[in-house]
């Protein structure tokens, strides 16, 4: 007789009991499988960068988490309630409370992301030299920055650049690092600390309670500024609430609003953690920034009652927010995301460790360590990802960080990696069986695969539109 096969659940695969998404699914897209020959077709049609890839060719996009989560039927009853005056909606109130009432500060600007905000920061806040000190550098924030005439300088911890270190809060400040450059250059020479929570180039890593608090203390101390990239921050709260000793009894509401108090304000890319597909804010507590952030947002984004978004859009978000602190969705989102880190991690393939909040970063110096970095590792795994089964993620390597703007040499970062992001609401544990066999598969494979040359690089942010064909 044919030996019986004991299916074991996931939870217990892992010991533990197993946990569900707080939701059951009201509407579903279709998504389909390309053929292999059409795979090989699109990722040369698209010069190998899964940017520009059509998406009706992508199985599973992983290419971000940035709108692209699954709106609540609470979200979509919202957009009916669009008020769509052009001056003084009733939706921008509501988003103006949400953000008063979860974040804490005083001020609101809209805008129609997150890099419309920063560009308005960017350019109220920093004078022409001035240096601006980073937990690691965001793409789109480093340049508005560098744009404005700052001079961006990473801060991050040491331990944030090194892929298996598993420090609990790889995205801290090194408080030494930053006392150093006031040393050097004087308080007045620094415009603000651009703290972000979580660090996405980090791995989506979080900065503690603690590390903040002292941050305040010493930027107190010298009059500095500190903004918050809090685009991600309910993920970053949750990681507090599992991981800082104090905080396991408190929510994600009270941990999220107690952090934002050690800041002057901060900014949202709204298309993550605040579970829309377009928005964004500006938030601060200090009257002439915020003076000066209204007055540039009818330049650049539209009235300072809609900032580039529609009524509807603004009451979705202000929904959105009210959704994201509560604690069960950001543990099933979390969780989801960990449990394709825990499969990786048992087939003993090279991830950035500990698993943060948004996604798994593959570590291609160590998949591909017969590839020079100068040959596009992490950009040639996603390539070979999406010929694989149709998944669609994104490099966050050499190409990502672009190049110095002083030697105009590339700029080469310890970190090389495939983003594979998930987005928020969208899809199953089945999704995530699917990619984790696809990433073995690729790294069973790793031997063969041949580096990357760049043929066409536009001059900003070049990560979005390069080409590359493979090396002979
Ligand atoms: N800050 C962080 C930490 C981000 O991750 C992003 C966007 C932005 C700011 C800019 O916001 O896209 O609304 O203008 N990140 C996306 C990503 C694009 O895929 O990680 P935006």
């Amino acid at each position: 007789m044919a030996e019986k096969v004991i299916p074991k659940t996931m939870g217990q695969q892992f010991g533990r009991r197993s946990w569900a998404e707080p939701w059951k699914i009201k509407m579903v897209e279709p998504i389909n499988l390309p053929k292999p020959e059409r795979l090989q077709a699109a990722i040369q049609e698209a010069g190998y960068n899964t940017f520009l890839l059509k998406s009706e060719d992508v199985y599973i996009d992983l290419l971000t988490d940035s709108g692209t989560s699954a709106m609540s039927d609470r979200q979509w009853a919202g957009l009916m309630l669009g008020d769509e005056a052009y001056a003084g909606s009733v939706n921008f109130y509501h988003l103006e409370e949400a953000v008063q009432t979860y974040y804490g500060y005083q001020y609101v600007v809209p805008t129609h992301q997150g890099r419309g905000a920063e560009h308005l920061l960017s350019k109220a806040a920093i004078q022409p030299g001035q240096f601006v000190l980073g937990n690691m550098y965001f793409t789109t924030t480093r340049l508005h920055q560098e744009l404005a005439g700052g001079v961006f300088a990473d801060v991050i911890i040491d331990a944030a650049h090194d892929p298996e270190n598993e420090h609990p809060f790889k995205g801290n400040v090194d408080l030494d690092k930053v006392q150093a450059v006031i040393d050097r250059a004087g308080a007045a020479n620094i415009a603000y600390i651009s703290l972000a929570g979580t660090v996405n180039m980090a791995g989506g890593q979080p900065v503690s309670m603690a590390n903040v608090k002292a941050l305040r203390e010493l930027c107190d101390r010298y009059g500095i500024k500190i903004y918050l990239d809090a685009t991600r921050m309910a993920e970053n709260s949750l990681f507090i609430q599992e991981r800082e000793a104090g905080y396991a009894g408190k929510s994600i509401a009270e941990i999220l609003k107690e952090f934002c108090s050690y800041t002057d304000g901060a900014w949202m890319s709204a298309k993550k953690d605040n579970l829309v597909n377009i928005g964004g804010w500006l938030a601060v507590n200090d009257a002439e920034v915020f003076d000066l952030a209204r007055n540039l947002v009818v330049v650049y984004e539209g009235l300072h009652t809609y900032g580039g978004m529609a009524g509807r859009d603004m009451e979705a978000l202000a929904i959105g927010i009210t959704e994201m602190v509560q604690d069960d969705h950001i543990r099933a989102r979390v969780g989801q995301v960990r449990y394709l880190g825990d499969l990786l991690t048992y087939w003993d393939i090279p991830i950035v460790k500990p698993v943060g909040g948004h996604a798994i970063f593959l570590d291609a110096k160590r998949i591909y360590p017969h590839l020079p970095q100068n040959q596009f590792p992490a950009q040639a795994l996603a390539a070979s990802l999406y010929l694989d089964s149709g998944i669609r993620s994104m490099e966050r390597g050499i190409v990502s960080a672009g190049r110095d703007p002083e030697t105009g040499d590339h700029r080469y970062p310890e970190l090389e990696l495939v983003r594979l992001t998930i987005p928020r609401r969208v899809y199953t544990q089945a999704h995530m069986d699917v990619v984790a066999e696809a990433v073995k598969a690729v790294y069973d494979a790793r031997a063969s695969a041949v580096g990357l040359k760049m043929v066409y690089e536009p001059k900003y942010l070049r990560f979005f539109q390069a080409r590359f064909e493979p090396m002979p």
